[in-house]
């Protein structure tokens, strides 16, 4: 199927002309109101030819930079202009994307400076939803601990990871040893085929760096033999720039301590550590009165801002991070320049009321044109086009951060704004090609 119908590219003129504006009023690039034309009458032209239009160099620089800026949940971006991208647009095979991915995690790392990188593959063509993705990725994150059901129906590792190691097992990973910290495989995608998982830490493991949690004061902590590794990068959502949909865009910050302290060793869905670590701290559990729960999170957030920096890795903490996004939005807003954002996430999980976020009220809208986005599974997207609608069992949400719900995706190939009309009705395969009664 092969739309070219004009509400696909009218919104498309609409996304690249929203994206042109903004870089136009960037003083790093200062585009004149004569050169913003002139750039929009190229593109128009190329649409019309193509149905799609190319980014520059340029364009994809600045690009991934206002994604990154238009990221409502993200506490971090008032770093985005720092934002260094590797375009890997025509980057077709296998080899070529784990070549890549190697590159990225040198160009992240910096022996422990770590710096946001992005790597962008190839887009997709609009109106051609029903064309295989060229390079998708199927991980969460690019480092990641594995987790293992057990026999008793424990989890061995990382409780968020089980669907995703199961599937890696089941196509016949074979890690060397399984532990609460294994890290796992890469699942790459080509032309809408699953590659076999690919073990690239068991080769390299020093593209894994991990610091051992200890605590300044509570050796019992230490002994609980907690890790966590150093760089966050995201390898499933979508990036969107002028209205232009890139399906695989990994792209990695730092770390905020809270992230790993907070939520990754205490969430009840998650490691789940907080009764062992109040335990470890020597504190009287046997009531939730005397706060041991809020301690023990203290304790943990200490002992993981403690280790990083002990072993030289960048990490923010919330205090920090909080007051460089304030000063931030104090900027913003001066210049009059719109900064949305949504304070559930940007309020940390630790102290809440400590930090400027949660004094403030942010408006949550998503700006649609140039943003990054969830979507659905590689597995998903290539059932669906495969017409295997049996195997695309991810759930539809009306969530406004779902790329299906601002965009034109493969479940939803007429575009978000038509998807009202496309969803309620499912014809039966009895009914079709018979004139339908509805
Ligand atoms: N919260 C996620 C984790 O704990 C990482 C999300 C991205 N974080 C970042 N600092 N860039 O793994």
């Amino acid at each position: 199927m092969t739309l070219s119908s004009p509400p696909v590219s009218s919104r498309l003129r609409v996304q690249a002309l929203a994206f042109l504006q903004d870089m136009a009023a960037d003083n790093r690039y200062a585009l004149t109101q004569e050169q913003l034309q002139e750039r929009m009458a190229a593109i128009s032209e190329e649409i019309d030819q193509t149905g799609t239009y190319t980014h520059t160099t340029e364009e994809l620089e600045f690009g991934v930079q206002w994604a990154w800026r238009a990221s409502n949940r993200c506490i971090g971006r008032h770093m985005w202009r720092s934002l260094k991208v590797q375009d890997c647009r025509t980057t077709k095979d296998h080899a070529g994307v784990t070549e890549a991915l190697a590159k990225h995690l040198d160009m992240a790392w910096q022996d422990g400076n770590i710096q946001s990188v992005i790597t962008v593959f190839a887009p997709r063509i609009p109106g051609q939803s029903d064309q295989a993705d060229v390079v998708r990725i199927a991980n969460h994150q690019l480092l990641r601990y594995a987790g293992f059901e057990q026999e008793d129906g424990t989890v061995l590792g990382d409780p968020h990871s089980v669907e995703f190691t199961r599937r890696m097992l089941d196509l016949g990973w074979s890690p060397k040893s399984r532990s609460a910290y294994t890290p796992l495989p890469w699942s790459i995608w080509i032309q809408d085929e699953e590659c076999a998982p690919f073990d690239h830490f068991a080769q390299h493991p020093e593209q894994f760096p991990e610091v051992d949690i200890t605590h300044p004061d509570h050796p019992g902590i230490d002994a609980l033999g907690l890790r966590w590794y150093a760089i966050p990068l995201i390898s499933e959502m979508a990036l969107v720039i002028g209205g232009i949909t890139y399906p695989c865009a990994p792209f990695n910050g730092w770390y905020m301590g809270t992230e790993i302290a907070a939520r990754n060793f205490c969430d009840p869905a998650r490691y789940d550590m907080i009764e062992a670590i109040g335990l470890a701290m020597g504190l009287d559990t046997s009531s939730n009165r005397t706060l041991w729960k809020d301690q023990a999170l203290i304790g943990i957030n200490q002992a993981v801002l403690h280790s990083f920096d002990r072993a030289g890795f960048r990490i923010g903490d919330h205090h920090e991070l909080g007051a460089q996004f304030e000063r931030f939005c104090k900027i913003e807003d001066k210049a009059g320049r719109k900064l949305n954002g949504d304070w559930s996430w940007l309020t940390p999980p630790i102290s809440g009321s400590l930090s400027p976020q949660f004094h403030r009220e942010f408006d949550n809208t998503v700006e649609a044109h140039t943003n990054f986005f969830y979507q659905s599974s590689p597995a998903a997207d290539a059932a669906v086009r495969r017409e295997d609608s049996s195997l695309d069992d991810a759930p539809r949400t009306s969530d406004p951060f779902h790329l299906e719900n601002q965009h034109e995706t493969p479940r939803c190939p007429f575009g978000f704004d038509r998807i009202g009309k496309v969803l309620p009705f499912k014809r039966p395969a009895f009914l079709k090609g018979k004139a339908s009664g509805h």
